[in-house]
């Protein structure tokens, strides 16, 4: 069976990766992919957002999977558009259908459903222009920090920790006046968490699920967790503090309430489920749902999956997902993101990349190169992620740095600390 892989990033070279590795596969699409998914397949010049592009791609190449990588083209509703188009319904596209994406596309959405459920998350009230003479009120209500997030997708960058009061009530009114445009008409105010953080993750086919190994992202730009939020400079699973009491109150409190409620309102929820969690004195809190897999956390858990990928994706498109079997590797996996310098902020592309060949006993997943003949040129913030196995957290981090050291583009840059907090 040929795949086409949507998206362009380590995840999705990660995807590939995994997928290359399935007796079952046929050939591997990326749309538009990378340098990395171009070695492990074939890229097709596509916008995943732009479904008419997508539908040629998937009929021209023979196309019997679509597995969405990234959140904006699941929550545009491609999974509704190919439902809705004769040549296109009966191939599966993995990731879950518009209504079923609000979950990530709209955070008021989420945190009502959070609350409808009792599933555990900080305290919030949604403003909109009308109510927004109501803030400060509220504001007073909660202890500083005060978490503003913007209600729609807004690249990564919709989410604000802001510790003066009023600092926090004019961002709020910066938002709703346009500063994230349409996905700012609603924001949502919510009490800070202190804790740590990690990630979770689901496969389903909206009847049965499987746990997928969880992981710890690492956002901040600087060392020791400090600097700007980014897509995530470096993941490690397993996280040792997440054993089986957390997990289990993970499961019980978080993740069966979670599919019992989407069951409950009739939304048939199908692909990977990322649960953004905060661990509280041992006791699990939802941050945010995301409907897709995690990027860098993807380049740690796909790598511990022992099972074929491409039977598991089966079970998601044929709806017996409870009859495929999911083995893991026990395994530490982390990942180093070498990033352009610069980067949250802006960086320069077009780096010549060297030293990918000195590298070993590591897999390096691609993010922002493209290949220019025989060179490999950066072409985006996140460039590479270097992933290592190890018996041991400290080995898996030795693999991954001593590998990134390897590399080289001018002006790049890495953490030095990951898994820091862990050890
Ligand atoms: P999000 O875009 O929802 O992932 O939020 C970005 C980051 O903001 C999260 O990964 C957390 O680090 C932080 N964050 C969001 N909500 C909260 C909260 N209620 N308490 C503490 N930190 C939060
Ligand atoms: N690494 C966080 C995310 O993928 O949203």
């Amino acid at each position: 069976m040929n795949i086409l892989i949507l998206g362009s990033g380590a995840r999705e070279h990660v995807l590939a990766w995994k997928l290359t590795q399935s007796k079952k596969a046929g050939r591997i699409f990326a749309g538009p992919g990378n340098a990395g998914t171009a070695a492990a397949g074939t890229n097709l010049a596509i916008d995943p957002c732009r479904f008419g592009q997508v539908r040629d791609a998937v009929l021209a190449n023979d196309i019997g999977m679509v597995i969405a990588g990234p959140e904006a083209p699941l929550v545009a509703g491609i999974h509704d558009y190919f439902l809705s188009d004769p040549l296109l319904k009966n191939i599966p596209l993995i990731g879950p259908c518009r209504s079923a994406a609000r979950l990530e596309g709209s955070k008021d959405f989420a945190k009502a459903f959070l609350m409808r459920h009792g599933i555990p998350t900080s305290r919030y009230r949604t403003f909109n222009r009308a109510t927004a003479h109501e803030v400060p009120e509220f504001l007073a209500t909660l202890r500083s920090p005060y978490v503003i997030k913007a209600d729609g997708l807004a690249a990564g960058k919709g989410v604000l920790i802001i510790d003066d009061i009023n600092e926090a009530a004019a961002e709020v009114n910066a938002i709703l006046d346009g500063k994230f445009d349409s996905a700012g008409e609603k924001v949502v105010v919510e009490q800070f968490l202190k804790g740590i953080e990690l990630s979770a993750f689901i496969l389903t086919d909206g009847k049965s699920w499987k746990l997928l190994p969880e992981a710890k992202d690492y956002k901040r730009a600087g060392s020791g967790d400090t600097g700007l939020n980014t897509g995530g400079m470096g993941a490690v699973s397993p996280v040792p503090f997440a054993g089986k009491e957390f997990m289990d109150k993970v499961r019980d409190r978080i993740i069966e309430p979670t599919m019992r409620g989407l069951a409950e309102e009739g939304i048939v929820y199908t692909g990977f489920l990322f649960f953004g969690l905060m661990n509280v004195d041992g006791d699990p809190y939802v941050i945010e749902y995301n409907v897709r897999m995690g990027d860098p956390e993807a380049e740690v858990v796909i790598p511990r999956i022992k099972s074929d990928l491409l039977d598991l994706l089966e079970g998601v498109a044929e709806g017996n997902l409870s009859e495929r079997s999911l083995e893991t590797d026990s395994r530490f996996v982390t990942t180093v993101m070498l990033v352009s310098g610069g980067y949250p902020g802006s960086y320069k592309n077009g780096m010549e990349i060297t030293g990918l060949e000195k590298t070993s006993d590591c897999a390096v997943f691609h993010a922002g190169t493209k290949a220019e003949g025989e060179r490999l040129l950066t072409s985006g913030g996140r460039v590479l992620a270097v992933s290592s196995w190890g018996k041991s957290l400290n080995e898996a981090l030795e693999g991954s740095y001593s590998n990134a050291a390897q590399i080289s583009f001018a002006g790049m840059y890495y953490r030095k600390d990951i898994g820091f907090d862990l050890k």
